[in-house]
């Protein structure tokens, strides 16, 4: 059983929404070495964290090795925790590139520093996405072929694929975390953050991508982080967890959430379906993830998809504004 107490933890992609509220949560306990290239980064959540003497930043670029060496003096780190990735699934299509040179080439040398500091523990962030349009609902995590319909799933599929071959060839245990989508405060992305910076903009129209009929799980970011802290304790070898809740919420329930979230009325919700309905190519339009795995190793989630969105907006509203 891995305990994060009193620990030295690097975390990969630490100023960005996950990362910030992870490296917060770890803080209370542990040494806390954080690393960004401050690609898509709220400032004011890295200066929020450095108030604590315990949080060392440094800024280095995952997809050159170089930057990471420094940090390498501070080794071998008892976790190390890999969030940094281009976490924008829809530039894929007109820029595979950056998927392939950021999650794959990045995620290598992540996997490179942790065996030549010899640390030994790694927690990486994956996605649904690796799933692609699967044919069982709920996915479970030992469902196959695994057929990625973006880039960005492709990239987690090989990132995943480099952490096993690492786990086999030198002794480093890997927990593989299969996000749904993650919502909550420090929020720079995604489907609330989108909404509300429309909203504000413009408060009579919003432009909502799909058909509206997406269904996804939404899971809060607390519970995401308590989540990969339990349960790669919970693990004694490599091993791969959804990380979910078994509900989903619709698109069109998140637009009239947050139009309600910022009190107004008589919004106009203008559909933009793309191809078959999607919000974008590589957009998987119903993604429900099985928890079985995570529930019989001990751990579910605080609150449902519904509640977490609701949350998210109630906390990223007052950071918007
Ligand atoms: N948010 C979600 O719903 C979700 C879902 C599935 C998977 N994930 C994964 O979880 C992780 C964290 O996601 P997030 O939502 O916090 O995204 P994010 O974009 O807020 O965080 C990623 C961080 O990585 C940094 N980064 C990007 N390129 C880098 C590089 N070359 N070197 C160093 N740092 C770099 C960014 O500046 C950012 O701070 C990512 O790996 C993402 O793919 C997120």
């Amino acid at each position: 059983m891995i305990i994060l107490k009193g620990k030295k933890i690097l975390v990969t992609g630490g100023a960005g929404f996950i990362g910030s509220n992870m490296c917060a949560r770890l803080l209370v306990e542990n040494e806390v070495y954080a690393i960004d290239n401050f690609q898509n980064v709220d400032i004011r959540h890295v200066k929020l964290l450095s108030a604590s003497e315990r949080f060392h930043f440094t800024r280095a670029d995952i997809t050159d090795y170089s930057t990471l060496d420094p940090l390498a003096k501070n080794g071998p780190y008892d976790t190390v925790i890999h969030l940094a990735a281009n976490s924008d699934v829809r530039g894929g299509s007109v820029d595979p590139l950056t998927d392939l040179r950021v999650n794959v080439q990045g995620t290598y040398n992540v996997l490179e520093f942790c065996r030549k500091t010899d640390s030994r523990n790694l927690i990486f962030a994956s996605s649904s996405t690796v799933f692609g349009e699967a044919a069982v609902l709920p996915t479970p995590e030992d469902y196959g072929p695994l057929m990625p319909i973006s880039t960005y799933g492709a990239s987690k599929l090989a990132g995943e694929g480099f952490i096993s071959a690492f786990s086999h060839y030198y002794g480093i245990r890997g927990t593989v975390f299969r996000f749904a989508n993650i919502v909550g405060r420090n929020s720079t992305h995604g489907v609330i953050f989108d909404f509300i910076m429309k909203l504000r903009k413009n408060p009579r129209d919003l432009e909502v991508l799909g058909d509206g009929s997406q269904r996804k799980s939404y899971l809060h970011v607390d519970d995401c982080v308590e989540g990969m802290i339990f349960l790669n304790g919970a693990s004694r070898k490599t091993d791969v967890y959804n990380l979910a809740n078994s509900d989903t919420t619709s698109v069109m329930d998140i637009a009239r959430y947050v139009s309600e979230g910022l009190g107004l009325k008589d919004v106009n919700f203008r559909l933009v379906p793309g191809e078959g309905g999607r919000g974008w190519k590589g957009d998987v339009k119903l993604a429900q993830l099985s928890i079985e795995k995570s529930m019989k190793a001990g751990w579910k989630s605080s609150i449902s998809s519904n509640e977490s969105v609701l949350k998210a907006i109630r906390e990223v509203i007052p950071q918007l504004t």
